[in-house]
């Protein structure tokens, strides 16, 4: 910090200097008895006050002051006149142009401290103020972003209450679909070994009317034309035929309410702690990719940028049933697109501090605005009946977020593919405790 002192008289400008290096000990000072040496020694120093004469021959301390008040405000220096000019015109003016104070020649030594006490006051005041107003902004962008933080987990606690109601109905629907799910399968299956045995029958029936109808009995004779018009009116061949396909078509049926009763029973299923091991999530990836092998493989190139090796604390069968699901979806997206163009998935996988990270992005079709909020939703589906089931993503949510107290979002450009980020507690047990 530097008080500068422009002042083209010698012998003022000693009176003011003793004065100030008496009472400023801690502080510079500078002497300027050029005004036209003054703003480069402004730029070169920490000047905070300057004592400006106004007649000078090189330079008028009028001139001086409105160049420098251009480049210095109040709060950076401090201007006070002292000059021997009392018109008050010209104490007027310099007011006008920005100077802080102005001291009249001669002036007691107590007056000078004093306006300059004053002075050093005023941009320490104006200091403070600005770092207050730093603080003020700072403690604003911070309830700002907790606020942001805030509505994101009411917004999942939202999603999880909805998981939960919806986990409930689920399991009661489950429960109840289980039981005559059970038996109609079954019965099914006895109906079709049925079938095959009234089948049998049946051919050797038609082998015997056929008998009957050569007969040189009468009785026997009208008999197998009886049992033919029959045969022809019921369409029995017709019968024959299409029970086995109906059959068929059941038996699928049936099969896909059971997948969906049984992946609603997981779903609802609560995590057990003692399923939980250490596992390595580079293993789980490879394991999952394989599984989808058979999928992808005329799809899309699957690759996995492993960095490091990463065990994480979890459920083996829940993770891996999310990446299954995840890039499971990516090749349908991809696969969706019909345009013969071979796609790309791309796993990333990255330790953060306690936390693996996990980025599985592909390039198909990407996910609509519209609908981005809605995919983690229990049913919500954009693919024909039959296709999908709905219920990918929300298991995904369900096992990431409430079973494994991670986080998982994702973002997409229409267009530009799609990408699931993914975060896990290394070790959720510590986690848990430590909350
Ligand atoms: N990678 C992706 N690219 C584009 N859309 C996606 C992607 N992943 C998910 N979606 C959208 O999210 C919806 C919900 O996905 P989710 O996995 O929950 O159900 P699904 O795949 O339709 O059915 P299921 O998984 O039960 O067979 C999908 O129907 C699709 O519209
Ligand atoms: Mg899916």
């Amino acid at each position: 910090m530097a008080i500068m002192i422009v002042e083209d008289s010698v012998l003022n400008m000693k009176i003011v200097s003793e004065v100030l290096h008496d009472e400023y000990p801690q502080y510079q000072i500078i002497q300027c008895p050029n005004p036209l040496l003054a703003e480069k020694l402004l730029q070169e120093n920490d000047i905070w006050v300057m004592l400006l004469d106004i007649e000078m021959p090189e330079l008028n301390g009028i001139d001086l002051l409105e160049q420098v008040r251009q480049q210095y405000s109040d709060k950076e220096l401090q201007i006070i006149m002292l000059t021997a000019m009392t018109d008050a015109d010209v104490f007027q003016k310099c007011f006008d142009l920005g100077a802080n104070d102005y001291l009249g020649k001669p002036f007691k030594k107590v007056e000078l401290v004093c306006r300059i006490n004053q002075a050093i006051r005023s941009i320490q005041g104006q200091q403070q103020m600005e770092e207050l107003l730093e603080g003020t902004k700072k403690h604003n962008k911070e309830l700002r972003q907790m606020n942001i933080e805030l509505q994101m987990t009411q917004s999942a606690l939202i999603h999880s209450e909805k998981m939960a109601a919806i986990g409930q109905l689920a399991a009661g629907v489950a429960h109840e679909i289980n039981n005559p799910i059970g038996y109609v399968s079954s019965n099914l299956e006895s109906l079709r070994s049925y079938l095959r045995k009234m089948n049998t029958y049946m051919d050797q029936c038609k082998k015997v009317q056929q008998s009957l109808l050569k007969s040189e009995i009468e009785s026997y004779h009208a008999l197998a034309l009886e049992l033919e018009e029959s045969y022809q009116t019921n369409k029995i061949d017709f019968i024959q035929e299409d029970i086995p396909v109906l059959m068929t078509d059941t038996m699928e049926g049936v099969q896909r309410v059971a997948k969906i009763v049984q992946t609603m029973r997981n779903f609802t299923r609560s995590s057990d702690q003692e399923e939980k091991k250490w596992v390595s999530l580079n293993n789980l990836i490879k394991q999952s990719m394989m599984i989808l092998e058979n999928e992808s493989k005329y799809v899309a190139d699957v690759l996995f940028k492993e960095r490091e090796e990463i065990e994480i604390f979890c459920n083996e069968l829940q993770i891996g049933q999310v990446l299954v699901n995840i890039i499971n979806n990516a090749v349908q997206a991809i696969r969706s697109q019909e345009n013969g163009e071979r796609g790309c998935i791309t796993i990333c996988l990255a330790r953060s501090g306690q936390e693996a990270n996990l980025l599985i992005s592909d390039d198909g079709p990407g996910i609509p605005k519209d609908i981005i909020s809605k995919i983690f939703n229990p049913f919500f589906t954009t693919k024909a009946v039959g296709d999908g089931t709905g219920l990918g993503l929300s298991i995904t949510y369900d096992i990431i977020v409430n079973k494994h107290g991670g986080r998982i979002e994702a973002h997409s450009q229409e267009g530009r593919g799609a990408i699931f980020d993914i975060v896990l507690p290394i070790n959720q047990q510590e986690s848990e405790e430590t909350l």
